[in-house]
């Protein structure tokens, strides 16, 4: 099977391009390198072997999906394309819904002209808002989202559920991510964000590595085991490999799922920041800073859907998750820049 990838330059989605190499899928990329670089690209066939065929298109430009769905013969697409700060999305609301919703609307249109009604969602635990209950199942309601990302990401879960009930050729995936951390472990590809870090994760590695002094942790006063924030990390192979199990239930012709990807396990910032110092021997200093906008004090997930359903489970712990970020950092302490 040949599979469309979109934002498959990008941090997940390079993953997710390996995964499917090892599981002798066919990777076509298409990718903006508005938040990546094309040398994710090469070093994805430097790990694999394999050849990925690469178009520097835009979701936006109609005739470039066009031009792509009429050149490759794709079975279906794994849709990461999209902007994903928060802060920004704050800042720039237009400009988040045209790209990330367009975008979409775009690519769905011109995948349904060339019949091709598989498709993959990357969406976010962000759906579920300040949740109901936790673990988060998939059966937690969907709330008010705080920034406009996260409207962008639960206002194309009811598009795509919509067009999926209307035409029921379509089989639709949405996966709920938790927080994808960690690296592949070739130290080839990895998380290479722009300008100063605002998830958690890459901050460490960036203090760690001294491009930045110290971290600052957003509020210890949470009800939570020591005060910080409390969240589902995940590593990014274990996430790429729930892409691949999802194609096989798109093979089974699901119609409508959802399913969240994470491991089931909280993890405060303060056990992050020691598990990252026990695991590489690195210090990284931090300080207390007020709550950050919009944070909320818990979330993960209950992972057992998509065991039950897509027979895929987290291997990874903390510790790989922290020894492979810092592998991919230290290897690389500009990211793709020379
Ligand atoms: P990323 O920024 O590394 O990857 C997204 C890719 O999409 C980038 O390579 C970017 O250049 C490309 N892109 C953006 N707009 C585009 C457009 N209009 N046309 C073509 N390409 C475009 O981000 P990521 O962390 O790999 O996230 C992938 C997807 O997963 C995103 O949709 C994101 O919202 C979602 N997601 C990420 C997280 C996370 O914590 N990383 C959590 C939940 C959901
Ligand atoms: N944090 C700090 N200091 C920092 C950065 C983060 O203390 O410098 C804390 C946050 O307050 C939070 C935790 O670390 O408690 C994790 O924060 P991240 O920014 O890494 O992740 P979030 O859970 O806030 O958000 C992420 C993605 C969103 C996505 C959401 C749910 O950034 O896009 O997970 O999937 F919507």
């Amino acid at each position: 099977m040949k599979i469309l990838v979109t934002g498959g330059a990008g941090y997940i989605g390079s993953h997710t391009v390996v995964s499917l190499l090892e599981n002798g899928y066919e990777a076509v990329v298409a990718d903006n390198l508005v938040n990546s670089s094309v040398k994710s690209i090469e070093r994805v066939e430097k790990i694999t072997g394999r050849k990925v065929k690469f178009y520097k298109a835009d979701t936006l430009d109609r005739e470039a999906m066009k031009h792509i769905l009429d050149t490759e013969n794709v079975d279906a697409c794994i849709h990461f394309a999209g902007l994903k700060a928060v802060g920004e999305s704050v800042q720039k609301p237009w400009e988040y819904y045209e790209n990330n919703i367009q975008g979409t609307l775009i690519l769905v249109d011109e995948l349904r002209k060339h019949n091709v009604k598989n498709f993959i969602f990357s969406s976010s635990a962000t759906v579920y808002g300040d949740p109901e209950f936790i673990p988060i199942t998939e059966q937690c309601p969907k709330k008010a989202c705080t920034n406009p990302y996260g409207w962008t990401k639960s206002m194309l879960e009811q598009i795509l559920t919509d067009i999926q009930k209307a035409d029921p050729e379509w089989n639709v995936i949405l996966l709920r991510y938790f927080n994808p951390i960690g690296a592949h472990k070739s130290g080839l590809i990895g998380e290479d964000p722009n300008g100063i870090p605002n998830n958690l994760m890459p901050y460490i590695t960036q203090v760690a590595v001294g491009k930045l002094k110290e971290l600052g942790v957003f509020g210890n006063d949470y009800d939570t085991v020591d005060g910080t924030g409390v969240r589902d990390y995940i590593h990014v192979v274990d996430l790429a490999d729930g892409h691949v199990k999802a194609l096989d239930k798109i093979k089974e012709k699901c119609g409508l799922k959802i399913y969240n990807l994470g491991t089931g396990n909280g993890v405060s910032v303060l056990q992050l920041v020691k598990a990252f110092e026990g695991s590489t021997g690195q210090k990284v200093p931090y300080s207390i800073k007020p709550r950050r906008a919009g944070d909320i004090a818990t979330c993960y997930a209950s992972a057992d859907l998509a065991e039950k359903e897509l027979g895929w489970k987290a291997k990874y712990g903390i510790k790989e998750m922290c020894e492979d970020s810092w592998r991919w950092q230290s290897m690389n302490p500009n990211g793709y820049e020379d």
